[in-house]
């Protein structure tokens, strides 16, 4: 199965995504995540992508391409995979086309999760999430067993940079401008799924479901 999640800034992918992949068995490849992870190693690519993520600001195309076909080149991507947060742009989507017309496929879905922009504000401020695992929580609507800590690990949680108020505004603005061409560039692929995501995080991944399991 190869599929992109798209959705606003915390529409709820990395949450869908933890259950898509449990469930498919996939490779969870999330944007995001790797330029955190490349900031946290310290190498080029993290400094400067953190030049761009710690105002909220799109890190440019030609980097973030780069990033996703050195990785859907990896053994593990052959057979299927979850692209998280790309493309955000249709100059990226149209990369990608390229991509995986090089490598000789194609994509089979492209899953919109859609929440209204004036929920996202209070869901990205009220996130923690776990440095060990990666799984995330929400202190109203998935609080931990115990304050503070992972469920599954017991880590201490932590909330990430871009979640304060004033870069959450930057990346809903940055990222709404972006939507529609892309939403538009998928249309016309007819592989476009657009999904309620302003329901339950299980009732999402039903839905979501339901539309994975015809492949
Ligand atoms: P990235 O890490 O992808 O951030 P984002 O798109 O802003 O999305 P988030 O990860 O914040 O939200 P999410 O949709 O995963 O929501 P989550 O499941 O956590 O990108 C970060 C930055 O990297 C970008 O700003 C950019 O600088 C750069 N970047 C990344 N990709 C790029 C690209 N392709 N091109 C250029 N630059 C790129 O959920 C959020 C919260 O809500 C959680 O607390 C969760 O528990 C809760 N929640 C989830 N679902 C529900 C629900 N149904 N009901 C109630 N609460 C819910
Ligand atoms: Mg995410």
């Amino acid at each position: 199965m190869k599929l992109v999640l798209m959705g606003l800034p915390g529409a709820g992918k990395g949450t869908q995504a933890e259950k898509i992949v449990e469930k498919y068995h996939i490779p969870h490849i999330s944007t995001g995540d790797m330029f955190r992870q490349a900031m946290k190693d310290e190498t080029e690519l993290g400094l400067e992508a953190k030049s761009y993520m710690d105002k909220g600001d799109l890190v440019p195309d030609e980097v973030t391409n780069g990033i996703v076909r050195e990785r859907l080149a990896q053994d593990d991507a052959k057979n299927g995979f979850l692209l998280d947060g790309f493309p955000r742009t249709v100059a990226q989507a149209e990369e990608l086309e390229r991509i995986l017309s090089d490598f000789g496929t194609e994509l089979d879905a492209v899953i919109n999760i859609d929440v209204p922009k004036e929920s996202l504000m209070k869901r990205l401020t009220g996130r923690w999430i776990c440095p060990t695992c990666g799984r995330t929580y929400h202190e109203l609507y998935n609080p931990p067993k115990v304050a503070g800590k992972c469920d599954v690990d017991g880590s201490e949680l932590y909330q990430r940079e871009d979640d304060k108020k004033e870069t959450v505004e930057n990346r809903l603005n940055v990222n709404l401008k972006q939507t529609k061409p892309l939403l538009d560039f998928y249309t016309k692929t007819g592989k476009l799924h657009s999904i309620n995501g302003e329901q339950e995080i299980n009732k999402v991944f039903l839905d979501v479901d339901q539309i994975l399991a015809s492949f």
